[in-house]
């Protein structure tokens, strides 16, 4: 019987993996061009290191981790998120000893959280990221907003929300909080199970309940305007004026309070709605965290970082068709004609791959028709056609396979004559979308 695969999981396969490859190649650069470098952690973690980060009210902690005893009963969970891995890390590794700060992580991995699947919502996804650990100023959150920004600004997204709030300093959200517990006392009889729930172990998470009767009741809550501290306020200003200054555009939204408890300060999400409306959810987010080194057992150390979902980025890269490059073509697709010495063939073929340009081609002489038609499923740019009298004439005929111009090129010339076609085919093509 066919086995298969886990709900909520999917393969990537055939030509999407270049989508993906190009997404993950763009992310790294970007990582890079801000100076983090990849940590690469272990994917199983002990479960205690989620419940002390990701926080016992949140509901992946709750409801949606892989969580099991391995061999030697020990509680280990599938990492639901990487941030509390590279805390980990950075102090079992005691990477704060020399004081060089901030400390400047990015990854790239699997992640699985036991959701309900739909659109853009998986069981098994990727997320990248970055963490800035040990600098406690508004200079390195704005640069982390700044980097989520330019990923998606170098992945051709146009309309970018990017949702910003603060949660001010624990004196702040200390306050802010009796506030709304008082504030939802009065309502809760009226309010969803999980509100009722939240009411006691955070209440800030009542303001991101989705239940639309509920929403009624949220719209009047207090608001943490009113209950920050002159620093958090100030905090909160410097990094709104500095944004507003590198010309990145972005909408308060004091709703926004995200789903995991270790943020304090300011978060942050970026959106994306599609032309038709549709959105799916967070491409990315995150916020600045005060006290998750000191509960990992590491000093008091301050960070700041974002994910992104790779699998919601493609979803609208390949939507929206933003990657033009990203999609498979071949350069060469070769067509052996007639009685040909196939030796031959292969041999330019091989020859094609050394210069580096993707090339495939036939195996055996086949009807012209069904070469081209192959030539077209593989997205090539140019067939090169071979046939007993080019092999002896030591002549190539290369058909442009979009405007159908054929040109004869000796064999001799075609290292630098295949640069010049495949480059302007390229730009041609681009300016046509
Ligand atoms: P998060 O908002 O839980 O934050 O997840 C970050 C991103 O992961 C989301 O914006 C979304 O794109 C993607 N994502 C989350 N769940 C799913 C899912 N079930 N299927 C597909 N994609 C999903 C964090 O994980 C924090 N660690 C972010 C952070 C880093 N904060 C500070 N540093």
């Amino acid at each position: 019987m066919e086995v298969k695969p886990v709900k909520g999981t999917h393969d990537i396969i055939g030509n999407d993996i270049i989508l993906y490859q190009r997404i993950e190649d763009a992310l790294a650069k970007i990582a890079h061009t801000y100076g983090y470098l990849e940590f690469r952690t272990p994917i199983i973690e002990h479960t205690e290191l989620f419940a002390r980060s990701v926080g016992d009210s949140s509901d992946i902690v709750r409801k949606e981790m892989y969580t099991f005893l391995d061999k030697g009963n020990r509680s280990l969970t599938l990492r639901p998120e990487v941030t509390a891995s590279i805390i980990r890390t950075i102090v079992n590794n005691k990477l704060y000893s020399s004081q060089d700060f901030p400390i400047k992580a990015s990854y790239l991995g699997p992640t699985f959280r036991y959701e309900r699947p739909q659109a853009g919502r998986y069981r098994q996804f990727s997320q990248f990221g970055v963490e800035a650990v040990g600098l406690d100023s508004h200079l390195i959150d704005v640069e982390v907003i700044a980097l989520g920004y330019n990923a998606l600004k170098n992945l051709n997204f146009k309309d970018i929300t990017l949702k910003i709030n603060t949660l001010g300093d624990d004196a702040s959200r200390n306050q802010y909080r009796e506030a709304l517990r008082g504030y939802f006392a009065g309502h809760i009889h009226e309010m969803c199970i999980d509100c009722q729930e939240r009411l006691n172990s955070n209440p800030l998470r009542i303001l991101d309940c989705k239940v639309e009767e509920d929403r009624k009741i949220i719209k009047n809550a207090p608001r943490i305007q009113d209950f920050l501290s002159e620093q958090s306020k100030e905090r909160f200003s410097k990094t709104i004026n500095l944004l507003d200054s590198l010309n990145i555009k972005f909408d308060l939204d004091e709703t926004l309070v995200r789903g995991l408890d270790y943020y304090s300060e300011v978060v942050f999400e970026y959106h994306y709605i599609a032309p038709d409306g549709k959105t799916i959810g967070a491409l990315g987010a995150g916020g600045h965290y005060s006290h998750l080194v000191e509960e990992l057992g590491g000093p008091n150390l301050a960070g700041v970082g974002l994910s992104f979902g790779v699998e919601r980025l493609a979803q609208v890269v390949a939507s929206e068709n933003l990657l033009f490059d990203a999609f498979p073509f071949l350069a060469f697709y070769i067509m052996p004609i007639g009685e040909v010495n196939i030796e031959k063939v292969y041999e330019l073929n091989e020859k094609i791959h050394r210069l580096g340009y993707p090339s495939e081609m036939a195996y055996e002489s086949k009807a012209l028709k069904a070469l081209f038609k192959k030539a077209e499923k593989r997205s090539a740019l140019f067939a090169i056609l071979i046939g007993e009298e080019e092999l002896e004439k030591e002549m190539l005929t290369i058909k442009n396979l979009r405007t159908k111009e054929q040109t004869s090129v000796a064999l001799a010339d075609f290292d630098s004559v295949a640069n010049q076609m495949v480059e302007e085919e390229l730009i041609e093509l681009n300016e046509e979308r």
